[in-house]
């Protein structure tokens, strides 16, 4: 079973400023709830227990967030709006938040390296960009579907979907051979390939489960793209020794990074609440 969930929550958001100036961009509401908790209940859905948060400077609303705030709470007792915050009650008392600092953006290989001390290394864990905001509606959750590959395969798994090639260049690109409907068993990752370089169309969403090897294999990992350590590049290791699993995951996917994405996910959003 996947227990623990990382969720690197370092950046800075600079798409959304002034916005995010003040306040993380993961609490950047979708109707009534930040961004951050779909991706919690998301793998709480999935099973995870443990909450690792990989955060940064600035970040402290993530903590209050995942909190119970006794003012608000013993003002709103008894009153029509009580239930507006049953539902995060529910999920502060199901699960562990833990907290760690990335002191320095050295991109998402290093900030899920900051983890290891939240996830151990004695079990696979799973790690989400909350960024990214999955829904399948009526149906099973995406990391939740990844959970039970892990299950069968018992390697990484990576969630993908398909891109239009002018676009392979703001993802984890990966190639690799098709074992079963939705499934390929991953031979190379590249990360942000050009349209030239790219061998597929087929993109990383941020939806990971990772075997704990990821760690030494960042360790030994170089700054790549943009002089960053990419996530990608450790796990091209393990696709070498056939130990990644690449899923088409079945839903929708929102990248919510951008304005654009995160106005779509509202709008989403709003229709399925009505
Ligand atoms: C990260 C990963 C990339 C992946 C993407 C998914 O990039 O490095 O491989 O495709 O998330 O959203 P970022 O969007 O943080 O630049």
């Amino acid at each position: 079973m996947i227990k623990k969930c990382l969720f690197p929550a370092a950046g800075y958001g600079t798409r959304f400023l002034p916005a995010t100036k003040a306040m993380p961009k993961e609490m950047l509401p979708i109707l009534t709830k930040p961004i951050i908790q779909y991706g919690v209940e998301e793998a709480k859905e999935a099973g995870c227990e443990v909450m690792g948060f990989v955060t940064g400077r600035g970040k402290r609303a993530l903590e209050d967030h995942f909190d119970i705030s006794y003012e608000l709470e013993h003002q709103i007792k008894g009153t029509s709006k009580e239930h507006y915050l049953t539902e995060i009650r529910e999920l502060i008392n199901s699960c562990i938040f833990t907290y760690t600092r990335q002191n320095e953006m050295r991109g998402l290989g290093d900030a899920i390296y900051k983890g290891k001390s939240l996830v151990g290394e004695s079990d696979a864990f799973a790690v989400i960009l909350a960024d990214d905001l999955c829904v399948n509606e009526n149906g099973e959750g995406v990391l939740s579907q990844m959970v039970k590959l892990y299950n069968k395969y018992r390697c990484s798994v990576v969630a993908i979907m398909e891109v239009e090639k002018k676009d392979v260049d703001k993802y984890g690109i990966i190639s690799g051979k098709k074992i079963d409907e939705d499934i390929y068993m991953v031979e190379k990752m590249i990360e942000k390939p050009g349209p030239d370089e790219a061998p597929t169309n087929l993109a990383i969403i941020g939806r990971y489960i990772l075997t704990p090897d990821i760690f030494e294999l960042i360790k030994d990992t170089k700054p790549g793209k943009n002089g960053e350590i990419q996530i990608t590049d450790a796990l091209n290791e393990q696709a070498k020794k056939g130990m990644v699993i690449a899923y088409k995951f079945k839903g929708k996917r929102f990248d919510c990074g951008s304005v654009e994405g995160f106005v779509e996910a509202t709008n989403y959003m709003y229709e399925m609440s009505k």
